[in-house]
This record gives structure tokens, sequence and C-alpha cells, in this order.
């Protein structure tokens, strides 16, 4: 059975008789098949007497835009029951006033992989998502924390933030899941108009089209994103546009002048006011 929580008290009190070890999959709710799966890497984690943690909360301060915070999907009784058939043991579901107070004032800020991608074309983005990681992880205390490999740069900067911080939480990467025709699933995706939708899948194409060339030993990176914006573009919708393309070093997440070490081609793009992440390593 469930136990849900509105409330970082009750939850913290919740937590003085929760069984160990406990593994926490953060989200913004609209789950689907991706966050499923994240859910069972947390029960195979922790094993079927620990504890699998979820926290449903659309954290409102990693939003760069009021309209993408407004449209986010939040089918919370959907998802409550997913949690439940998925054995999900606790559910935090925060109300905003009791996560930020109307004057707080403490971020955290990271500088160095921040730097490109989605820290450059959403301003202050990276800084809500690490304040409310921080926080869930100080309210929830989790042996193990598990995030989607969709959001690389994401998971990146948690890893950062961790080892920067002497942060007792073991952070687990999973890989991204797909649908049939390669479109990294996303809570978003439920946005799309059907023929977008129908169209999504270019960006998944576009990257592999451009992981190609790796087998010819190309290092030149314009050579890879020209190859990967042409497969974006080519006969796309009105609706369509590229956000950022770029390619970064793996571990630096810093644009590469020549692609001889582990590098990822990394893309957003739009549909109308959907936007849509993937990635691909070289
Ligand atoms: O990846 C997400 O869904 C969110 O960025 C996260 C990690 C739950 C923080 O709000």
């Amino acid at each position: 059975m469930i136990t849900r929580s509105a409330d970082v008290n009750s939850v913290r009190k919740l937590l003085q008789k929760t069984a160990r070890p406990l593994a926490l999959v953060p989200t913004m709710g609209a789950l689907h098949e991706g966050h499923l799966q994240l859910l069972r890497a947390a029960r195979a984690k922790v094993g079927p007497q620990g504890t699998v943690a979820i926290s449903i909360f659309v954290n409102p301060i990693q939003f760069d835009k009021a309209s993408d915070l407004e449209n986010y999907p939040q089918p919370i009784e959907e998802d409550l029951a997913l949690c439940e058939a998925e054995g999900v043991d606790l559910a935090f579901t925060p109300e905003r006033e009791s996560l930020y107070q109307s004057d707080h004032s403490v971020i955290v800020q990271e500088s160095l992989l921040t730097r490109h991608l989605c820290g450059a074309s959403r301003t202050g983005h990276f800084d809500g998502v690490l304040t409310i990681v921080l926080k869930l992880f100080n309210i929830l205390q989790p042996d193990f924390a598990i995030f989607g490999q969709k959001d690389f740069q994401q998971l990146a900067l948690i890893h950062r933030m961790v080892r920067d911080l002497n942060l007792p939480v073991s952070v687990i990467g999973h890989p991204t899941v797909r649908a049939a025709d390669g479109l990294a699933l996303s809570s978003r995706n439920s946005r799309l108009q059907a023929h977008e939708r129908a169209d999504a899948a270019r960006i998944r194409r576009a990257l592999l089209a451009a992981r190609d060339l790796r087998t010819s030993g190309e290092q030149n990176p314009q050579i890879y994103l020209n190859a990967a914006r042409h497969h974006l573009l080519i006969d796309c919708p009105e609706s369509f546009s590229i956000d950022y393309l770029e390619l970064v070093d793996a571990e630096t997440l810093q644009l590469v002048p020549t692609v001889t070490k582990p590098s990822f081609l990394a893309t957003a793009c739009f549909y109308g006011g959907v936007r849509l992440i993937d990635h691909i390593a070289l």
C-alpha cells in the first residue's frame, strides 16, 4: 500500500520508521514508461525489504517560461495509481508552499557544466533543478537516487553537486527509454499534436545519421553538426525549430574543437511551444 505525504514535516516523521535502504526517484509527474523503469531500477537496488520513494513535484523555479509551467501536465491521480501498481512505498507530493517560503533566497548554482546546452538556452533552469534536488535529498535522505540519462546534463550536474557538496547519496543514471519509432519518452510528448508526434522521430534519426560519420573516423565537429542539422530540418513541419545543436565533451560538457574523445551530440528542438531534448554518444 502506497503512503502519500504532501507535507515536509509529516514525511520526516514517516521516514523515522521507514525501512532502509531507501531509493528515491525524483519526478515532476505525468509518469510514463521511462519513469516506471526508474521505479523498477529503484526496487532492484533496494530489494523487497527496502523502500522505494517517488517525489512528484512540478518545480516552479526550474521553468524559464511561465507558459511551459502552466501547460505542464499534472495527472496526479493517474500517477499515484501507476505508483501503486509498481509497488512504490512512499510518494512525496508536496505543495509549493510547503517547499518554498515566499521569501526564499538561497539557490544552488553551478558554474562550469551549465555553460552550454540547456544551461545556456534555459537561463536559471539548472539552478532550479539543483536546488529542488538538494532539498529532496535533505528531506528524504535517500541512500540511492535514480535519474534518467536522457537529461544527461542534469545527471552530470547532480553527480557534480553530490561530489562537490559531499552529499551522502549514491546517484544512478538509467538508460533512456524510447518509443518504437525512437523518440525518447518524455512527459512533454503528450503535448505534441498528432502530426508533430508522428514527425518527432526525426530527432533520433538525425542524431543516428550524424553518428554514422564516426565510422569513417571524422574528427571535425562541424561535419557532424551539419549532418544532424540537415536531417533535423529537411521537410520539417512549420512548427519545428532547433533551439540548440551542439557537440560537447562527454565529461566536461564543453564544446570540442575536434572529436577525439568521447563526446555527446545533443539537441533541443521545438514543436511550437513543446521543447524536446535528445543526445547521442559519439
Ligand atoms: O528530471 C526531472 O523530472 C526534474 O528536473 C527533477 C529532477 C525531478 C527536478 O525537478
